[in-house]
């Protein structure tokens, strides 16, 4: 008898495994669980058994049936899911999604900052990436071989022809088709050779400014830049006015405010300083204004730099500027 139960139950596994239709699940059902089936055929026997196996022949009988209807069970559900065509389609695996892409961190810090100068009434200006050394240098009041060139290493194209180093040179542009009074911003792309760093790109981004007009003083240019400074990066931050060199503006200042990744203390990207260099500004030197016809006893205006990249990682607290560059989505989906 016990021969017959194991038997039995083989022959079901084996008799499940072929069944591929609802219709041939219930011939098996009536096969072995109806109630003249295999199994109810198996009981009946049991009655003509005698003595102390019975019990035990009982239990192992109930245990097949048991066994034999959950395996029908977990057949009838797989056969009444969907059918799957194609065995490679994997119904489960996760849909691919189109992503959404979002607007580059520089893109989004330069907007922002459009956004505040043209609420101050500033109009917004571009010009060539290659430039003539004329209006990189020359007009701006780099005589040539003064040594000021050498703050800004230059990718000769030939000659006369260079990648601007800075956007100073739309000041002249924008100054030799306009009269003043002038107040624009000039947004763009620059170019230095100078070697990569968690700090410095050999290309990056400039964000000019310029106001020229009767009477225009340096508190001016203080009263323009601080609230800037504070519109773009919250009222509570410390700023300081350093004064500095520069060919085509005097008296002429940087501006630094406390480097918010360290908060002062002093990290690599304020080079252990704990202040950070935003901008260099300045009042128009009177020799920029001849090179562009403007009388400088009439007129007098300030101008602005500021590196975007540099601005952006303060803003973030990105400390390596190169990340900017990399494209790697999981640093570009967090902004
Ligand atoms: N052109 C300067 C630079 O790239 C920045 C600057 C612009 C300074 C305008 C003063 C006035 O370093």
């Amino acid at each position: 008898m016990q021969q017959d139960i194991d038997r039995l139950r083989r022959q079901a596994e084996i008799d499940l495994a072929a069944i591929t239709t609802e219709q041939l699940l219930e011939d098996f059902r009536i096969k072995y669980l109806a109630r003249k089936g295999l199994i109810a055929g198996l009981f009946d026997n049991l009655k003509t058994v005698e003595g102390q196996q019975k019990p035990a022949l009982g239990k192992m009988l109930n245990q097949l049936r048991s066994e034999v209807e959950a395996l029908f069970h977990q057949k009838q559900e797989s056969l009444r899911r969907p059918p799957v065509q194609n065995s490679t389609l994997d119904l489960t695996l996760p849909g691919r999604r189109k992503f959404l892409g979002t607007r580059h961190p520089l893109t989004q810090t330069m907007d922002e900052m459009k956004a505040i100068f043209v609420s101050m009434g500033f109009g917004i200006a571009v010009g060539p990436e290659i430039e003539d050394d004329y209006h990189n240098f020359e007009a701006l009041n780099f005589p040539p071989d003064h040594p000021a060139r050498d703050m800004q290493d230059t990718f000769f194209l030939s000659p006369k022809a260079l990648l601007r180093t800075h956007t100073s040179p739309v000041q002249i542009r924008v100054m030799e088709n306009y009269r003043p009074p002038v107040r624009v911003i000039m947004p763009g792309k620059v170019y230095r050779n100078e070697s990569v760093s968690s700090r410095s790109l050999a290309q990056f981004h400039q964000l000019e400014g310029l106001y020229v007009d009767k009477g225009v003083t340096f508190s001016d240019l203080k009263g323009t830049l601080v609230s800037f400074i504070k519109q773009y990066y919250g009222s509570g931050l410390e700023y300081k006015f350093r004064p500095t060199f520069f060919p085509f503006t005097e008296p002429s200042a940087d501006i630094y405010i406390t480097c918010f990744i360290c908060n002062g203390k002093g990290c690599k990207m304020c080079k252990q300083g704990g202040w950070l260099e935003i901008l260099g500004c300045g009042m128009v030197d009177p020799n920029v204004f001849k090179s562009v016809g403007y009388d400088p006893e009439e007129y007098t205006g300030f101008a602005f730099g500021m590196g975007i990249e540099r601005i952006a990682a303060l803003r973030y607290g990105v400390d390596d500027i190169r990340l900017f560059y990399e494209n790697d989505v999981r640093f570009l989906n967090q902004f």
